[in-house]
């Protein structure tokens, strides 16, 4: 093999969205020696399409607390968040949000020059009464004012990037991370980045389901990356649906929607959700939506009898469509042809976001145990992670929030850990155990192409690892995960140049979505109750004594170990959750 090119930082960070970028920040300011490898170019990270909001009880608009903000995080999560995180995600929200105001991020603005509020679902005034305006938003269009405004401060600040690198293989040796591994893809030469601290931010894997709002490019590759060098994957069985992804093709339209107002409509003209959350209604976390809306069209009541329902915000006139909504309107009027100034629009759960993920302490060092002994100098945060302030299922804006406070807070550790210690001797030949994987499925001749796999493998986690699960779906999902995880070890990729060699790395992608669907479907059978996303028919309650604890699921022969740990409790005693 071609020695590899070899490059030394101090801090290398994994992924160009929302939490790498402010890590990155806060490690250049601090003047750590950084680099920031992205399979794409920055500003196209997923961050990107983050669209409604992030919140902080910054009480502009009505009265608000962090305390009631951390309330309904944990009655959200349906209890199994952690309850130290989400204090730290809450109280923090204040101090992140008004710092990226003076980052530059164009914010809609109040009357009198402040930072506008807006409503969201599951965040309420006074620990449930009724819904409060608590998302800070830049139109529809928050998450790309995020990306924007942090790309600029780092580009500012001096961090170097290597735009168009895949991040191949993670260097871990005696339990200490030293390094990884980049596949480039313009000439497809592997580099290895030596480094005192890699932080994963690499984003989810919503790209297992059918019906998504993530783009192509969220694989899991830093979750099983780091599964496949030992670490437990935390809460796999918790997969968040999006209530209103666009009928047919999953893109996202903002639950900003309905926080000015819109409303969901069956096909009988019924304004459903009174039925499902009497007080918060269509601003009920996503969980309860989801269910409801999945339950109205299997029960016959969707658009004509089919799989959608009607987002309908006409009411709520151009000039606020057009201030507040311009994206997702659009959206409707480019994919679907329907003029939301008049007409409803179609839509239906779209798999969106994972609760579950890398599991980290508050200072976003990679954890490996029921311990939560620290692997050191691995760090992760954003979707990737799991901290976990979002437990069995997140609220709206929480995520920006996350990314943020907890990116923020991975930069800080990684400076004062880069500081302390020295730079890790590289493992012998570094590049060497993922060059020939890569050439063995490069020179494969014969093989089935894994698109095929990967489209079954989304087909099946959707229609039997979704919104509603069973034992029978679950082991049937279980069933086909293994089958393709097989013929997966046989496929074969058409392109043999070494030049943008997409096909190679989409090989590679496929890989790593069998690696989360497996964890998610074991996870998913083991646990016999419901809870927030995670919803079980053969076991509808939610079963506290037994099941308030997170799963980690470990790589073993024959399929995931699954191993369990403790919820950290502090203010809120788990109740049953009314909305
Ligand atoms: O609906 C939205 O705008 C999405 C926000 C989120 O997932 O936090």
């Amino acid at each position: 093999m071609e020695a590899p090119v070899i490059h030394e930082f101090d801090a290398v960070i994994v992924g160009a969205g929302g939490a790498g970028l402010y890590a990155a920040l806060e490690l250049a300011r601090q003047g750590v020696p950084t680099a920031v490898l992205s399979k794409l170019y920055p500003t196209r990270s997923h961050t990107g399409a983050a669209q409604g909001g992030i919140c902080a009880a910054l009480g502009n608009q009505e009265e608000d607390h962090w305390e009631w903000h951390m309330f309904d995080t944990v009655k959200g999560g349906d209890y199994l968040v952690d309850q130290d995180a989400a204090e730290i995600l809450t109280r923090e929200a204040i101090e992140t949000v008004i710092e990226l105001e003076h980052l530059g991020l164009p914010f809609n603005r109040t009357d009198d020059g402040r930072i506008d509020q807006r409503r969201f679902g599951g965040h309420t005034r006074n620990f449930g009464e009724a819904p409060v305006k608590r998302a800070c938003y830049a139109a529809d269009r928050t998450g790309h004012m995020i990306l924007q405004t942090l790309y600029q401060q780092c580009i500012k600040h001096g961090v170097r990037f290597f735009d168009e690198y895949h991040v191949v293989d993670l260097l871990i040796e005696d339990g200490v991370s030293r390094g990884v591994v980049g596949y480039r893809l313009a000439d497809g030469a592997l580099h290895v980045f030596r480094s005192k601290s890699v932080l994963l931010a690499t984003g989810g894997f919503g790209r297992m389901f059918r019906i998504t709002s993530n783009a192509h490019t969220l694989t899991g590759d830093g979750a099983a990356l780091a599964y496949r060098r030992g670490v437990p994957l935390e809460d796999m069985e918790f997969y968040q649906f999006h209530p209103t992804g666009l009928a047919g093709l999953g893109v996202l339209l903002s639950e900003a929607a309905r926080g000015e107002g819109g409303i969901l409509l069956n096909g009988k003209g019924e304004r459903f959700m009174e039925r499902y959350a009497p007080t918060l209604m269509d601003l009920a976390p996503r969980d309860i939506v989801s269910r409801a809306m999945t339950r109205e069209i299997r029960e016959g009541r969707g658009i004509d009898g089919k799989d959608y329902l009607f987002l309908d915000v006409h009411h709520l006139g151009r000039a606020v469509i057009d201030e507040k909504l311009p994206d997702i309107t659009d959206f409707a009027r480019v994919y679907q042809g329907v003029e939301p100034y008049t007409q409803p629009v179609g839509v239906q759960p779209t798999a969106h976001y994972a609760m579950g993920g890398v599991p980290t302490d508050v200072a976003a060092r990679v954890v490996v145990d029921e311990q939560n002994t620290a692997l050191p100098g691995l760090y992760a945060a954003g979707e990737c992670a799991c901290v976990s302030v979002h437990g069995a299922n997140r609220l709206g804006t929480n995520s920006l929030l996350d990314i943020l406070v907890f990116g923020r807070r991975a930069g800080r550790d990684m400076a004062r850990f880069s500081k302390e210690s020295g730079m890790p001797d590289l493992p012998a030949d570094p590049a060497e155990p993922v060059h020939a994987e890569l050439q063995a499925l490069g020179a494969r001749r014969e093989g089935e192409p894994p698109a095929r796999i990967r489209r079954e493998l989304a087909d099946v986690m959707m229609d039997d690892v979704g919104v509603f699960r069973t034992d029978g779906t679950l082991r049937h999902a279980q069933g086909v995960v293994r089958d393709l995880r097989d013929r997966y070890q046989g496929v074969r990729v058409q392109d043999s140049g070494a030049r943008f060699n997409q096909d190679l790395l989409e090989a590679r992608e496929v890989g790593y979505l069998l690696d989360c669907a497996e964890t998610t479907v074991a996870a998913a059978l083991a646990r016999q109750e419901s809870r927030g996303a995670h919803y079980r028919e053969d076991f509808p309650e939610r079963d506290d004594p037994n099941w308030l604890k997170h799963s980690l699921a470990y790589r073993a022969d024959g399929g995931p170990a699954l191993r369990y740990k403790p919820v950290t409790i502090t203010r809120f005693t788990p109740k049953p959750r009314v909305y």
